[in-house]
């Protein structure tokens, strides 16, 4: 199989991430800079200023992804890039600068697929450690601010099918963990504070009800004479967060989450500590609840779908997968039903363009390049569907 290094950029949300990924397997680098400063004071991320931020960052973040790879931009083999799904404006910033990067220096250009450049987060790693005994069909559950999608993933040679059989009917499961957070004065993103805030209340304080949506799709999907009879494992977020906002009425909660969000803006880098000396009892009971609630909802879905489709291995990436309760019970669970469960490392779960790179790699063998006027698809969906 021949070598290839590829330059890749990402910059569909609200990080700008360049990295230099050798054959899909091996990073050379990986540079992020993040934008959480800018948003923070908006409990999320505003999509203007995302691509503000991107056009600031992907000069320097580039420059220093090669450096640090000691590659320049002639010795490079490809360019890749984000084409979706992602923020329009921000994904524009990447697009462009690929494309500019791409004609200047008569290199080949890739699109990538945001949520297949997660599920490659996972092989880079595991072949980067030398375990090339992966065994399909893999399931991946890409969790994350934007996406709770369930795909089953193949390689057929050099080239990669992912079919959608689930997937988040409102709120993503990041999404909810911000808003969770934002409602509870903790500030943004969510998904770390909660992470770190849940161990220290107790999970069984509050119930909560999570829906049961598990039908069949019963759809033609274009086979010549073919009813599909497949089943599907859909999520639903939105009324946790609903369910969470009704506790803090009914226990009026409002005064003391207004006192914490005013007490934490006056700080310029909460710690751990501060989180917990300005959160009561109660409110860390209603953050560990919540927590173990989403990871329940997510492990016994994805674990279902699994054994459903009878795959060989299970993949969790994207930022949520950095979560440690959510890593620890897939670990567990996924254990005693004898399935092996793999994650990219933390810092390899949230937005980088390492996985990018390595997600291009199959393409690049395949001579998948795109032309010049490739656009950003802002709504681009992975693969084939079962949706309903
Ligand atoms: O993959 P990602 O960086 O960007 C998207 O593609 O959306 O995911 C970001 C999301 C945010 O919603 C963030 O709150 C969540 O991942 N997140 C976490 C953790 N770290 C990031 N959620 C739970 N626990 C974490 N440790
Ligand atoms: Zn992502």
């Amino acid at each position: 199989m021949p070598d290839a290094t590829i330059l890749g950029i990402e910059s569909s949300c609200d990080e700008t991430g360049a990295a230099v990924v050798r054959s899909g397997q091996q990073i050379l680098s990986n540079v992020v800079a993040s934008q959480i400063a800018t948003h923070q004071p908006y409990g999320g991320v505003v999509p203007e200023l995302a691509s503000r931020e991107h056009l600031r960052a992907i000069i320097p973040v580039v420059r220093q992804a090669l450096a640090e790879a000691q590659q320049t931009y002639e010795s490079v083999d490809a360019i890749a890039v984000t084409q979706g799904p992602g923020l329009a404006g921000s994904l524009l910033v990447g697009i462009s600068f690929a494309k500019a990067l791409a004609f200047a220096l008569e290199k080949p250009l890739i699109a990538v697929n945001h949520l297949e450049g997660h599920i490659h987060a996972v092989l880079l790693e595991q072949r980067q450690a030398g375990n090339s005994e992966l065994e399909f069909p893999v399931l991946a559950l890409v969790v994350s601010g934007g996406h709770t999608h369930l795909y089953l993933a193949r390689a057929e040679g050099n080239s990669w099918t992912h079919e959608n059989v689930g997937h988040t009917r409102d709120d993503a499961a990041g999404e909810a963990f911000d808003k969770v957070a934002k409602l509870l004065g903790l500030g943004y993103p969510g998904g770390p504070i909660i992470d770190r805030l849940a161990p220290h209340g107790d999970s069984a304080a509050v119930k909560f009800q999570t829906s049961q949506i598990k039908h069949r799709d019963r759809r033609d999907h274009g086979r010549p004479g073919a009813v599909s009879d497949q089943p599907r494992f859909d999520f639903s977020y939105s009324g946790i967060k609903t369910a969470v906002l009704r506790y803090v009425e009914t226990h009026q909660l409002g005064p003391a989450i207004e006192a914490r969000r005013q007490a934490l803006s006056e700080i310029e880098k909460p710690m751990l500590d501060d989180y917990l000396h300005l959160c009561g009892r109660e409110t860390l009971d209603l953050v560990a609840s919540f927590q173990r609630s989403m990871v329940e909802d997510l492990v016994t879905k994805t674990l279902a779908a699994a054994r459903e489709y009878d795959v060989e291995t299970l993949f969790v990436s994207g930022g949520v997968a950095a979560n440690q309760e959510l890593r620890a019970t897939f670990a567990r669970e996924a254990e005693m039903q004898g399935l092996p469960v793999f994650f990219p490392s933390r810092s390899l779960s949230t937005d980088n363009a390492a996985m990018i790179a390595a997600a291009a790699f199959p393409k690049f063998l395949a001579q998948e390049f795109v032309p010049m006027n490739f656009s950003a698809e802002a709504g681009m969906a992975l693969g084939g569907s079962r949706s309903s």
